[in-house]
């Protein structure tokens, strides 16, 4: 199959790329390397897949490309990821997540190709879960509480748009807090790659607040699974993936310092950070009936994976 990953080179993106290229497609990552990395790619670039270092802002540029490759997949990752920069500049999210997922849209559109599978987000997009029935499903009250959980909304809206109006098929995953090898500090998971990076260089870690916040945590492994899924099946809309199990910091330093055979790898604590939510996690129901899918990896598995990966 020939696919798109924009994103390709990011955290999540690139292990999707090696999935792709290992089960033999063509693939083609879109990516302008801003919080990407080209070392991510090495193996994906050494057995085949392309690089095209481009700006989904670039309309006329994405369309250009998208017409000639004529993808049939695009797996749409690109996106501005970091909470605090939503915030501070909500204009540049908003032009990277909304303008640049309509970009792809329309490129999609022009190009004729059969299937879009979005990555947005569950963590940022339902707000407080304290005080709300746990796990979330996708019937739960839209309520982000970040102009990236917003935008990532607003991008959703233009992928039922597309359906309505032009008949593209379309799927948006709602993830969890993604984890695993690659992963940059700054995404919606940092703290793993934080945890991992202090245990390793000797450090302790920082926990803001009393360190009881929750949040569903997923191994990058099983959300590509549930992307090469969601390719393969025609279901739509928005679908959660989750573990549907809360883990707090409290317990992943306690795991990580355990898993590391760390002495001393005693938490500090710093007042709470403002916008950040107490308790969440998600209910994937919906994508076991409809993609088969379920995660595969227990927290403390994919812990040690990550950790053996620095
Ligand atoms: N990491 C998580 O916990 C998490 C949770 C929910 C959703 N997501 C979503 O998953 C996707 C991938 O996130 P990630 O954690 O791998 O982050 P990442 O920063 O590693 O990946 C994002 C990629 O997009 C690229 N990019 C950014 N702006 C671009 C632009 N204007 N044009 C072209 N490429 C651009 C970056 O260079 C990078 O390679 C994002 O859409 C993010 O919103 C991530």
């Amino acid at each position: 199959m020939d696919c798109f990953v924009t994103g390709g080179a990011g955290f999540i993106g690139s292990h999707l790329v090696d999935a792709l290229v290992a089960r033999g497609d063509q693939v083609t990552v879109v990516d302008d390397l801003s919080t990407g990395r080209l070392v991510n790619l090495d193996s994906a670039l050494a057995a085949g897949a392309k690089l095209v270092e481009l700006d989904i802002r670039d309309a006329a540029a994405l369309a250009a490309l998208t017409l000639e490759r004529k993808p049939e997949t695009i797996f749409h990752l690109a996106a501005q990821i970091d909470v605090r920069k939503s915030l501070e500049d909500p204009a540049f999210d908003a032009a990277v997540n909304v303008g640049g997922t309509a970009n792809v849209l329309e490129a999609a559109r022009g190009a004729g190709s059969g299937r879009i599978v979005f990555v947005s987000t569950g963590g940022a997009i339902y707000g407080e879960g304290e005080g709300q029935q746990l796990p979330l499903d996708e019937a739960t009250a839209i309520a982000p509480l970040s102009a990236y959980g917003q935008s990532k909304y607003a991008a959703e809206g233009y992928l039922a748009l597309y359906e309505r109006l032009y008949g593209l098929s379309t799927i948006a995953l709602r993830l969890g807090n993604v984890y695993g090898p690659r992963q940059d500090p700054l995404g919606e998971a940092g703290v793993i790659a934080i945890f991992c990076g202090l245990l390793r260089s000797g450090g302790r870690p920082t926990i803001f607040g009393d360190g009881t916040q929750t949040r569903d945590y997923l191994y990058v492994g099983d959300v590509v699974a549930a992307a090469l899924a969601a390719a393969g099946s025609e279901t739509t809309g928005a679908v959660n993936l989750g573990t549907g199990r809360e883990a707090s910091v409290l317990e992943l330093a306690e795991t990580l310092g355990r898993l590391g055979s760390a002495d001393g790898f005693e938490p500090e604590f710093a007042p709470p950070r403002a916008g950040e939510v107490q308790r969440i996690s998600l209910d994937a129901g919906r994508a076991e009936a409809e993609l088969g899918w379920r995660p595969t990896t227990s927290l403390e598995d994919g812990l040690r994976l990550t950790l053996d990966a620095i």
